[in-house]
């Protein structure tokens, strides 16, 4: 497995449980705030690029949905409302924090069933394989100590013919945009982070980790690698996010 990602946590090397246990604290650290945070620090524009996934997957009630990093349940809230009560979805998060605060937001919302909440590393799902029709990770694997390994593994828990979707912070390929985002990102969102959730830290983290996430094209040769067909990506406000998919064929992968 490739995973040339050498640890990054943010723009220290450190070990690779090290890097996992720091981002759990990250997400432990900002779990009550980390709704507000979005919305500050986007400006809403985050609940966009989550409907624009959710519109591109077409969720169908008769699917497994996975959503891996699934924290608080953006995606999967919005899965359900597209796809419909019938819909079975499977939350995975490694942080317990991330997912009580989802629980309860689904609870808020009346929905007691067709919600799974499991707490899992992206890189060993504690899943059987090939048992998801559609796999999605949205602002979760920039995060993830081995990405090839996460890959590895949204293959093997989907079906053949199932879907991988990822939504994650890209990079702006407007070297004039490019610059004024940069300026944006590190020296406001760690002040919001101090101001509002009282740790300027983890947004430190959130935006050199932006940094250290492989470029749009990269990230599409190595979900190709993983063994999906057909791996393409569309980018969402110059680049700032981008979508990326794949397809798992029908063909046994490794076969003649
Ligand atoms: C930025 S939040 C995204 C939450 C949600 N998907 C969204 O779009 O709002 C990142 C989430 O990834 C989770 N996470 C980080 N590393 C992970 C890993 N290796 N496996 C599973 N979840 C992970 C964190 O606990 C956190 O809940």
């Amino acid at each position: 497995m490739q995973n040339p990602e050498k640890n990054w946590f943010g723009e220290k090397q450190v070990e690779a449980n090290e890097k996992t246990r720091l981002v759990r604290n990250v997400f432990d650290s900002v779990a009550d705030k980390y709704d507000l945070m979005n919305d500050l620090m986007s400006g809403g524009i985050h609940r966009l690029w989550k409907d624009r996934l959710v519109r591109m997957i077409r969720p169908k009630p008769q699917d497994h949905h996975l959503d891996v990093a699934g924290g608080t349940g953006d995606i999967a809230f919005r899965i359900r409302k597209a796809a419909g009560s019938h819909a079975r979805i499977t939350v995975c998060d490694l942080d317990e924090a991330m997912l009580n605060i989802g629980r309860d937001r689904a609870l808020d919302r009346g929905w007691l069933d067709g919600f799974d909440w499991i707490t899992g590393n992206a890189e060993t799902l504690p899943l059987p394989d090939e048992c998801v029709d559609v796999y999605t990770i949205s602002f979760g694997l920039r995060n993830v100590t081995r990405i090839d390994t996460a890959l590895a593994e949204a293959y093997r828990v989907l079906k053949p013919g199932g879907r991988f979707y990822c939504l994650e912070f890209s990079h702006v390929e407007e070297p004039f945009l490019a610059r004024i985002y940069d300026g944006y990102s590190y020296r406001v969102i760690p002040r919001i982070g101090q101001l509002v959730a009282k740790d300027r830290g983890s947004y430190q983290y959130l935006v050199e980790s932006i940094r250290k996430f492989p470029s749009q094209n990269e990230l599409t040769r190595r979900i190709k690698a993983a063994g999906f067909e057909n791996s393409r990506y569309i980018n969402l406000n110059f680049g700032i996010a981008a979508i990326h998919q794949g397809w798992k064929n029908f063909d046994f992968k490794g076969s003649e």
